[in-house]
This record gives structure tokens, C-alpha cells and sequence, in this order.
């Protein structure tokens, strides 16, 4: 029987492959199951892609249909497997991605990635093939989507962490630099700073010199502070080791004015990119999916699909490819407010 969304789509019969691409995001998977089942639901035949876009280039596909999907949007990580891609970067990489479709009839491309990935997504739509981003990286820093998949996530997986390391800290009356992930944006660093009331925060747009995190911790301790948490984001200008080590130094400069606590340092690194998707994502991966296949069944290619003022919102991949968003300057602002 034809349900009244094939009669309106008109898809049925044509081919979409989905893949995941870049660094896993919890919520992918939810995303993908999306793009399955309403693809199904729309008419297409889905194919599932390996290892993003080196398992497109490689031919790894596999027709996935909606029993192939379930129980997976409970699931961090990604089914089908992700990776970085040099080779998309090339002509010769471009063209054997989209030889590999042509081979099998597939017209319509769905990328769930972030930055590096939806530039490759725009390089593949840019020649002619009809192709849907959907915003996916816990980095948050992807024009087009207020929030991607996979950011709250991180940010709730890095949030327990140092609601844990104060516990010790202020056990043994210790400054912790925690460093979160983010490549060269902010933004987790700012959210997990404010949530978990961070002494200081440091992030690649509001950096702090050595010089000026001593004397946030010296005030702290004066202050009554049994403990101090300091967020320090993986892209700033010192990241949590160097900070420490100059820290040290600045301490052997000038031992009349002692930091007042010890001090360790806490990497979370890929932690945080573990674990379950929590409801938001969830919920934002299956939204982006089903909208990503919408679009293609509409006819529209080169979008990405993002979610901004909490509706909807699709940007041309031209816009996005190549670019970066910073963390809204009032949240900056309010974190350095926070930090006195
Ligand atoms: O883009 C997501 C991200 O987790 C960044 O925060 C981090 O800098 C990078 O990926 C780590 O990449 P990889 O998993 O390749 O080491």
C-alpha cells in the first residue's frame, strides 16, 4: 500500500546513501536511524556507508533498511563507523566517492558531521550531487545549527567529571586545570565552566595568561576557597599541561607569593565523546535526520540541516564549508563575570 507520505515525496525507488563522519558524537546514531526510517517511509531504498567518507571512496555500502536500526538510539558512537578523510580533500577523492554512487544508483547523500565533514559534503554536492548535511560534532562550533548533535551530551559525560575532581580537590585542598575538548572553539569549555561553577575559565576566545590564572587562584585561596576548578579548553592559547608547567615556573619566580593550593591536572580527552546520548540529543538527532531525508524528497540538495531559535532551519553547505562559529559573546561575557 502507498502511504499518503510516498504519494507527497514521490521518491519511491530512488537511492539515498547516509554516512558518519569525523569525531563520534553521542546522537548519531539516532540521526541515523532517522534517515533510515524515514527514508523507508518517503521511498527510498537506504544504503549505509562505512567509515564515512574513506568507506565511500573504498565502496563499502550496505543497503540498511528500518529493522537494521533498531535499538541503536540508545547506543553512543555510530553503527557504521566514522573517520577523518584526506582523500576527500583531493579531485581524484572526489571523483571515486561519487563513482562509487553512480555505480549503484544513488543520487542522494546524507553527511552527519561536523565541520571537516559537511566541507567534504559541500565538495561533493558542488559536483551535482544532491546532498544533505545534518549538524553533528560535541565541538558546537558549526554555523547553521545553534546546537549539534552530540555538544549537550559532552558537555553533561565532562560536567560529572568535575563535579568528581571537586570532591578530591577540596578534600586535599587542591587547584584542578580540567581540560576539556572543543578543537579550537570554546564553547564546551564555557558550558561546562559556568554548570559546574569553575573558579576561571579558559577558552582560545577569552585566553588568560599564565600571570593572570596565578593570581585567580591566590585570590581564591584568600578568599576562604578550600579548592579551585579551572576549565581550560584543549585550543587555548596554553593548553592544560603548558598552563601548569608555567604555572610552576611562575611559582619558582616568585616563591613570596605562593598559589595557596597544590595543583594537578585533569585531561578528559575522549571521554567525553562516550557513553548514551542523553534526551536532547536524542530527540535533536532524529529531528535533523528526518529533515535531512525531507529535504532531499523535496528536491533540495547543498543544505545543511541545523536547529536555530529551536525550529528547523536549513543553510546552504556553501555557507557552512570551510567555516567556523564562535560561542555567543554574552556567554563569554557572563563567564567572566562569574569568574570575580
Ligand atoms: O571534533 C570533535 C573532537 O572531539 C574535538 O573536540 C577534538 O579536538 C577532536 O575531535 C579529537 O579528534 P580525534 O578523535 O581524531 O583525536
Amino acid at each position: 500500500m502507498t502511504t499518503s507520505i510516498e504519494k507527497q515525496s514521490g521518491k519511491a525507488g530512488a537511492r539515498l546513501a547516509v554516512l558518519t563522519s569525523g569525531g563520534d558524537a553521542p546522537g548519531m546514531n539516532a540521526a541515523l536511524r532517522a534517515v533510515v526510517r524515514v527514508g523507508a517511509a518517503r521511498g527510498f531504498e537506504v544504503f549505509g556507508v562505512q567509515h564515512g567518507f574513506s568507506g565511500l571512496i573504498a565502496g563499502e555500502l550496505r543497503p540498511l533498511g528500518p529493522r537494521d536500526v533498531g535499538g541503536i538510539i540508545e547506543r553512543g558512537g555510530t553503527l557504521l563507523g566514522s573517520a577523518r578523510c584526506a582523500a576527500l580533500k583531493t579531485e581524484a577523492g572526489q571523483l571515486e566517492a561519487l563513482a562509487q554512487l553512480q555505480r549503484r544508483g544513488i543520487e542522494h547523500l546524507v553527511v552527519i558531521g561536523g565541520n571537516g565533514s559537511q566541507t567534504g559534503a559541500w565538495a561533493l554536492a558542488r559536483r551535482g550531487l544532491a546532498v544533505a548535511g545534518v549538524a553533528s560534532t560535541i565541538d558546537n562550533d558549526l554555523p547553521g545549527s545553534d546546537i549539534t548533535i552530540g555538544c549537550t551530551t559532552a558537555v553533561d559525560v565532562a560536567l560529572e567529571s568535575v563535579d568528581r575532581l571537586r570532591t578530591t580537590a577540596s578534600s586535599q585542598g587542591r587547584v584542578f586545570l580540567v581540560e576539556v575538548m572543543g578543537r579550537d572553539c570554546g564553547y564546551l569549555a564555557l558550558q561546562v565552566g559556568i554548570a559546574s561553577g569553575a573558579e576561571l575559565i579558559v577558552t582560545p576566545e577569552a585566553s588568560l595568561s599564565a600571570e593572570a590564572v596565578a593570581a585567580g587562584i591566590r585570590e581564591a585561596y584568600g578568599r576562604g576557597k578550600s579548592h579551585a576548578i579551572i576549565v581550560v579548553a584543549e585550543g587555548a592559547s596554553l593548553d592544560a599541561e603548558a598552563l601548569a608547567k608555567r604555572l610552576a615556573e611562575l611559582q619558582q619566580l616568585q616563591p613570596q607569593t605562593p598559589l595557596g593550593f597544590e595543583l594537578r591536572v585533569c585531561r578528559l580527552g575522549h571521554v567525553q565523546r562516550g557513553g548514551a546520548p542523553g534526551a536532547v540529543d536524542r530527540l535533536l538527532g532524529t529531528r535533523l535526520g528526518a529533515a535531512a531525508v525531507d529535504c532531499l524528497a523535496e528536491g533540495v540538495g547543498g543544505m545543511l540541516l541545523g536547529q536555530i531559535g529551536g525550529r528547523l532551519a536549513r543553510t546552504p553547505l556553501a555557507e557552512v564549508a570551510g567555516s567556523t562559529k564562535a560561542p555567543d559573546p554574552a556567554l563569554l561575557e557572563l563567564a567572566r563575570t562569574l569568574a570575580l
